[in-house]
């Protein structure tokens, strides 16, 4: 029997040559029953870049973008457990993610090899603020009076402000290169949705976008941001989806959440043969792309002469901890170095900490693969912090996995210590941090109080992934004294975990 099609459709059914999949093309997504100042240097290769200062006083050196993305699977003792076909429960099949990504994009995402080449055409993108700047915090240290020294990679000077374009640009491209006209995708924080619909804008695709009620409402500007570079945008969950619509019935003022959000782009993209889904999080390829900001702070690193002792950062689904952290990971493996990586989570979404290690959804409505990570429950709705792009249920089966290799480790932090952390930062720094580093600059001056006890001279390498200039109404809220620490309830957990299907 053909599935039905929510009428609500119909504007997507319109656009020339869609194609309603029909049951019988049901796969597995089937819940249809179905510092700092800048000089310019000239390389060999013809081509200047921008690098920048790392700190008054230190060396002036440049560092190439990195031609490769950098795979942790190939050199991890153990591989990660495959997602599985949530009918089947069999390892997805190529096919079976064919409707939401391009092949390229598939190929990627299972793939075993170390290195996989930048695209030429990316890499000229990525030029446009990559290489991205290593700076020393020397005023924070100063603050702080301790004896470490701290490091941040920057990754804010993209034009969406933060990582996300790493990843959005090569994205879109695969899509473009396969013919694709349109792609459908969630936004928490609308940093991941103004990054792919950046992204569009270059290629010349269509961009539709779910953004999370809360930051909906919450960011007027990342939505205009959105709409400015041609993408349409709508408040999630919506009537437009069924999904959407099941969760208004439920609780019609509902915040919405990452995983709501999901779940109502990938059933547009599943419904519509001409539309793609994408992810700005989560999944292998997505971290892949990331690792940019690891191979290029590897060499800034050399390049001044220091080696990290302790590497900091903030987790949503893991998209920024990974990339900076895994090419590291790597030279952890090889006995080169051997710093401590810490994920760094919001008290009141703490997948990693306080999440089970098992196959669940990786979004509300259960229309994707299943995948082994550290979950919340996949219909567990976090509270609505401020940090918008860290209320997601899970953890990246990547990172969940070397978490459980016991190669890195994690630990949370509540709202209101990391915005008092974020305060000092931009008042030593300069730099407005968005609502989701706060918890990295936290964790940073945690490790680096705890220096100044013990007389330890750490280098500390943290991931500042992003700036803060749409995010200033939380900014208010904590002036202003407003900010409250939403506690973690772990009966709403339970609740939620009871519903992740027990597989054997
Ligand atoms: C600035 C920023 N940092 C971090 C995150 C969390 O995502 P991830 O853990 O994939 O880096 C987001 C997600 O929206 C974000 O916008």
């Amino acid at each position: 029997m053909a599935k039905s099609i929510p009428s609500a459709f119909s504007p997507l059914v319109s656009r020339s040559g869609t194609h309603k999949r029909t049951a019988g093309e049901e796969q597995w997504f089937g819940k249809f029953s179905q510092k700092t100042k800048l000089i310019h240097l000239k390389f060999p290769s013809g081509y200047g870049v921008r690098a920048r200062a790392i700190s008054s006083t230190a060396d002036v050196r440049a560092v190439e973008i990195p031609r490769q993305w950098y795979n942790l699977v190939a050199d991890l003792p153990i591989k990660p457990p495959p997602a599985l076909h949530p009918k089947t429960l069999q390892p997805i099949k190529h096919e079976d993610l064919s409707p939401l990504f391009p092949d390229e994009l598939i190929m990627q995402e299972v793939s075993n090899d170390q290195f996989i080449d930048i695209p030429p055409e990316v890499i000229d993108i990525y030029r446009l603020w990559r290489p991205t700047p290593l700076i020393r915090a020397k005023r924070l240290e100063k603050l702080l009076d301790t004896p470490a020294k701290i490091y941040y990679k920057y990754e804010g000077v993209s034009p969406a402000g933060s990582h996300k374009p790493n990843t959005a640009v090569p994205q879109v491209w695969y899509n473009a290169q396969q013919g694709i006209k349109n792609v459908a995708t969630e936004t928490g924080a609308g940093q991941w949705g103004s990054s792919l619909a950046f992204a569009c804008s270059l290629f010349g695709l269509n961009c539709e976008v779910w953004q999370v009620r809360a930051s909906y409402d919450q960011k007027p500007y990342r939505k205009l941001m959105m709409q400015t570079w041609g993408a349409k945008v709508h408040p999630s969950p919506s009537s437009i989806t069924e999904a959407g619509r099941k969760i208004l019935q439920m609780d019609p003022s509902s915040p919405g959440s990452l995983g709501i959000a999901i779940s109502e782009a990938v059933e547009v993209a599943v419904t519509n043969a001409d539309t793609k889904y994408c992810l700005g999080s989560v999944l292998n390829h997505v971290l892949l792309h990331q690792t940019v900001i690891g191979e290029e702070c590897i060499k800034q690193m050399e390049a001044i002469g220091e080696t990290p002792d302790v590497i900091i950062g903030c987790t949503g689904g893991g998209s920024n901890f990974a990339g900076l952290a895994f090419p590291f990971i790597r030279e952890k493996l090889n006995g080169k170095i051997n710093p401590v990586i810490r994920a760094v989570e919001p008290a009141a979404c703490p997948s990693l900490t306080k999440g089970v290690y098992t196959y669940d959804y990786g979004d509300t409505a259960g229309m994707t693969p299943l995948m082994k990570m550290h979950t919340l429950g996949h219909d567990f709705i976090p509270d609505p912090i401020h940090a918008g792009g860290l209320r997601y249920h899970g953890m990246a089966p990547l990172i969940s996995h070397v978490y459980e290799l016991g190669f890195m480790e994690a630990l949370s932090i509540p709202q209101t210590e990391c915005f008092e952390g974020a305060i000092k930062f931009a008042r030593s720094e300069g730099l407005i941090p968005a609502p989701e580093p706060t918890h990295a600059i936290a964790a940073t001056i945690r490790e680096a109080c705890h220096c100044r006890e013990t007389g330890e001279e750490k280098v500390i390498l943290m991931a500042m992934c992003g700036h803060g200039h749409f995010d200033l109404p939380a900014y208010e809220k904590y002036l202003q004294g407003k900010m409250v620490d939403l506690s973690f309830e772990d009966e709403k957990m339970h609740a939620s975990l009871a519903k992740v299907p027990q597989i054997a």
